[in-house]
């Protein structure tokens, strides 16, 4: 290529970047893969690298990261970086605006722009002609640090201004609704501008890098904002170009080159120039729409991909923003409306490790009791034995302790410049805290598992309470202090033991009166008629909950098939993975397991699945029966099974809708009723004859009934 076509190329390899930078950065919307992209960074860089003739300072190679510095310069910032009041609920805001009309005089017309307030750090970015030339940290608000040649690593931090009416049409088009440049009345580029704004880190991001950190034995991060100024504030900048950084650009500094009258118009200007601009903020003329915004977001704050903590609400018009000026630090025409805190330092007390049904062994802390969120945790997650270990989470240490959404809350880690040397290191132990068994590593996984599968008594507790659970064989009254009382008095051994409690192991219990003791009781023997699917959730295979359980069912109809099936069979199953499908072939092939499925076939569960089974008829569509006494042929589920395959519903009580109740030997109480309300009764015979002789291979059908005929005897009214 000649010098020109170089130059020429250089040019549109800027641009070309520049724009997918701003397509990811600022709208959201990636328009190339990382890949592609790296090839059009690639090549400007070739070409720079023989031509350093043609680099510009804010070409996009520039922002690999500058050399090491010995120390970050001072920079007094041109005008005050301020702080927000707070505000912690709705009266607080309402005081706000009542102050704010008692200054501009109660008729002012007000207008509100309100935004997510991102958990970052606030820095001031200065462009002259165009192109990025300091960028600072906010410091005591009046001096901050010089930190241009780590912000320029930052990805959403233009180097160079856009022409915004370049980007107006495309803007608009978006979404008129964000901030857009349609409310710009300018057309060129600022000569100099200083725009404001927070650099934060995205929560995911913000796990993945303490991960990593902690992984490579370095310090972890206690929050995202913490992690965003310790990356932020590196001596080296090719560690902060390796760190998740992101920009919001919410307000500018001093200008001059063009006209800005208030915020709203000040962000959409800021989008158009290049800048990510948040999208959630909004322009509202009705202070009851801001309250309502105040806690929309406050509900969904963990819909944002970044950590909120608060919501900000300025006053729109800059006119009245100058009138109402500023107390101390914080602006009157602004206040920061703040979400309950998700976060809290305290000292943790001890680590104390539970083992689960499954076996594995989680570590938990006691923590000194704290209040997150209104509510006091004293205990949290600490994951597994590697987390503690890689974070060097040690016993009496300050931790952050973090509660957010559905979240069980859990340590982020320690704050290691809190120790006074007291602290002690915790190591995870070598057996299981309740029988003592070696404990094991599941292979490619960081947790510890007991290997005492079914006799270990604290997985069996664990395995009670489930089993009897509601998602799985759903028995009402018996709870954790029950199941502990019975594995340790040796009553239950495992989950099939449960059919052999009678009224006697209960007498005497705290709280279990006769009423009680027979409900329990009918509840167990309810219970044995949950169908397949409910049996293995209450199995407690490790990752089969309910919906696996069904697919499972579903596919295979029975138990036997699915303790046959191979990890092949398994994986053919919709829905079921080869992590699922392991777990299943390692479940069964364990002898404890093959014998406690045993036990629970003669204990009377359903071992195949009940519904998929073909209807035969729809003769006894809409009729309900009552089966009572023992009948010659069939048992009662049996009976049951032959009713419901002709479309009949068999119920436990007789009253005048029943339809028919069949009578057996030794029928009491319901054949007595049925007599009294005049519901038709019938025999075994009876039933199968009206089902009708033709039908066969039905279950449990020993003979078909040619001789079947009503028993005079017992009144039957056909
Ligand atoms: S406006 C009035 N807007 O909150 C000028 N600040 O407590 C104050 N912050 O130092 C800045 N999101 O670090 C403003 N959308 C937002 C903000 C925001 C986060 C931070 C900023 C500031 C602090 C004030």
């Amino acid at each position: 290529m000649t010098e020109p076509d170089l130059a020429h190329r250089v040019a549109e390899l800027r641009e070309l970047l520049r724009d997918h930078n701003y397509r990811y950065y600022v709208l959201d919307e990636p328009s190339v893969s990382d890949a592609a992209y790296d090839a059009l960074l690639n090549e400007l860089r070739a070409i720079e690298a023989a031509h350093p003739d043609l680099i510009t300072p804010d070409s996009p190679t520039r922002r690999v990261g500058a050399p090491p510095a010995s120390h970050f310069s001072k920079v007094r910032h041109p005008q005050p970086m301020l702080s927000l009041g707070n505000a912690f609920n709705e009266a607080d805001l309402r005081a706000w605006r009542e102050r704010v009309l008692r200054l501009l005089g109660p008729d002012a017309p007000l207008a509100f722009v309100a935004e997510p307030k991102i958990d970052g750090l606030a820095l001031a970015l200065t462009y002259e002609d165009g192109v990025f030339v300091r960028g600072a940290t906010r410091g005591d608000g009046e001096i901050g640090e010089d930190v241009t040649a780590n912000l320029k690593t930052v990805g959403g931090i233009p180097l160079r201004l856009r022409e915004p009416a370049a980007a107006a049409g495309h803007l608009a088009a978006h979404d008129p609704e964000r901030p857009s440049s349609s409310v710009l009345r300018h057309s060129s580029v600022p000569s100099s501008i200083e725009v404001r704004g927070e650099i934060y880190m995205r929560s995911a991001d913000f796990e993945a890098l303490n991960t990593r950190l902690a992984a490579e034995g370095e310090k972890v991060f206690a929050n995202t904002r913490n992690a965003a100024a310790g990356s932020l504030r590196q001596k080296d900048p090719t560690i902060s170009a390796d760190r998740p950084l992101r920009f919001f650009a919410y307000a500018v500094g001093p200008f001059s080159g063009i006209d800005l009258q208030g915020q709203w118009q000040t962000l959409g200007t800021l989008r158009a120039l290049g800048f990510p601009v948040n999208h959630d903020a909004r322009h509202f003329s009705d202070f009851d729409a801001v309250l309502e915004y105040c806690h929309t977001w406050m509900a969904r704050r963990d819909a944002l991909p970044y950590e909120v903590d608060g919501i900000v609400i300025k006053i729109d018009a800059f006119a009245q923003q100058n009138e109402l000026g500023v107390v101390g630090r914080d602006p009157r025409w602004a206040i920061a409306f703040k979400f309950p805190a998700r976060e809290a330092t305290t000292r943790l007390l001890n680590i104390v490790v539970n083992v689960g049904r499954t076996g594995v062994v989680t570590p938990n802390a006691e923590l000194e009791p704290v209040i997150l969120g209104g509510v006091t945790v004293r205990n949290a997650s600490l994951h597994n034995a590697d987390y503690i270990t890689q974070r060097d989470i040690r016993i009496g240490d300050s931790v952050t302790v973090k509660r957010a959404g559905d979240v069980i809350p859990y340590v982020v880690g320690p704050l290691v410049s809190r120790r006074d040397g007291s602290e002690q290191p915790w190591s995870f132990p070598t057996h299981c805290p309740a029988c003592a068994t070696p404990l094991e590593r599941i292979a490619g996984e960081s947790a510890w598992r007991c290997p005492n599968f079914g006799i270990c008594p604290a997985q069996l507790v664990r395995r009670v309470e489930h089993f009897v659970g509601r998602g799985a064989l759903d028995i009402v009254g018996i709870g954790e202090k029950q199941a502990e009382l019975f594995v340790t008095s040796g009553i239950i051994k495992d989950v099939a033991d449960i059919y052999t409690l009678t009224a006697e192991h209960f007498q005497g219990m705290e709280g279990f009166g006769p009423k009680k003791i027979s409900n329990l009781l009918a509840a167990i023997v309810e219970s044995q008629q949950r169908p397949l699917d409910r049996l293995i959730v209450g199995l407690g295979i490790r990752f089969v909950g309910a919906v696996a359980a069904r697919d499972l069912a579903n596919h295979f109809g029975s138990l036997d098939a699915i303790m046959a099936a191979t990890q092949a069979d398994l994986e053919a199953v919709d829905g079921i993975g080869p992590v699922v499908a392991a777990s299943v072939v390692d479940f069964f092939r364990r002898p404890e397991e093959q014998a406690l499925v045993a036990k629970l076939r003669t204990a009377g569960l359903r071992l195949s699945a009940g519904a998929p089974r073909e209807r035969h008829s729809e003769t006894f569509a809409g009729q309900t029966f009552v089966i009572t006494g023992t009948l010659p042929g069939l048992s009662r589920e049996q009976a049951a099974e032959l009713i419901q395959a002709h479309g009949g519903k068999v119920s436990e009580n007789v009253s005048k809708k029943t339809s028919y109740v069949v009578a057996g030997v030794s029928a009491g109480s319901k054949l007595t009723k049925a007599q009294q309300l005049g519901v038709p009764i019938l025999d075994e015979a009876g039933l199968r004859a009206l089902v009708g002789a033709s039908d066969s291979g039905e279950p449990g059908t020993v003979s078909t009934a040619e001789s079947a005929s009503a028993n005079p005897q017992l009144g039957l009214d056909l």
